[in-house]
């Protein structure tokens, strides 16, 4: 049996999100897949992705960004075009129907202008998202720190750590889940950070044309 050294996790995995590990471990993401980032930063959640044989695109607001993913992805996954790598708003995605077999949108949907916006985007995840696929989602949400937040504006928030974030709460989410009739591959699970943000994880499935 072949073990990994311990000591080559930090250079294979970087900084992935564990919550995102928490579904490769659970097999929900395999070799050959089609998998957008949507809002993929700097590309902590594609490093390991890109290793193995996963087809990675990439969606982020900043060209910047986008020009380190590009380079980390010539490196890790010579193949890959770097025009799966593209610089757009979640809202408005440049990417075909029911493309992708997994989609990842890991700390972003906290950053919409609005209750609108925030809408706009996770319809154009779920539009790129093939029936049967799976839509990850980690986000700071107001679960848990009801009537501890200090509020600006309709559905936004002043953050104790300085940005005013916009925080979907629970029953946004509920009602989210029940209009894209999808089903729910985990419960909604939820990290209270020092009491001041809240992280929640959605993974959603979308249903196949036979449900
Ligand atoms: C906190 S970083 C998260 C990056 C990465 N997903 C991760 O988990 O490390 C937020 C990213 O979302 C991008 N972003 C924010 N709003 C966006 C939008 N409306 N459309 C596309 N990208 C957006 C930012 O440019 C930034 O790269």
């Amino acid at each position: 049996m072949f073990h990994l050294p311990l000591s080559s996790a930090p250079a294979q995995f970087g900084n992935i999100d564990i919550y995102l590990f928490d579904q490769l471990l659970k097999g929900r993401i395999q070799k050959g897949m089609r998998l957008l980032d949507a809002g993929c930063g700097t590309g902590r959640n594609i490093q390991y992705l890109l290793q193995t044989g996963v087809k990675v695109y990439g969606a982020d607001a900043s060209e910047e960004a986008i020009a380190k993913v590009r380079a980390m992805a010539s490196e890790l996954a010579p193949t890959l075009s770097p025009k799966n790598f593209v610089v757009a708003d979640l809202a408005q995605l440049p990417f075909a129907e029911e493309m992708f077999e997994v989609v990842l949108c890991s700390a972003v949907l906290h950053f919409a202008r609005d209750e609108a916006h925030f809408r706009s985007m996770v319809q154009e995840l779920w539009r790129v998202l093939q029936p049967g696929g799976m839509l990850f989602c980690r986000l700071g949400t107001s679960i848990g720190l009801e009537g501890k937040l200090q509020q600006v504006e309709p559905g936004k928030y002043k953050m104790a750590h300085g940005p005013v974030w916009f925080l979907a709460d629970e029953s946004l989410l509920r009602e989210l889940i029940h209009t894209l009739r999808a089903e729910m591959l985990e419960p909604l699970k939820t990290v209270l950070v020092e009491q001041e943000r809240s992280m929640t994880t959605l993974v959603l499935r979308k249903k196949g044309r036979d449900f």
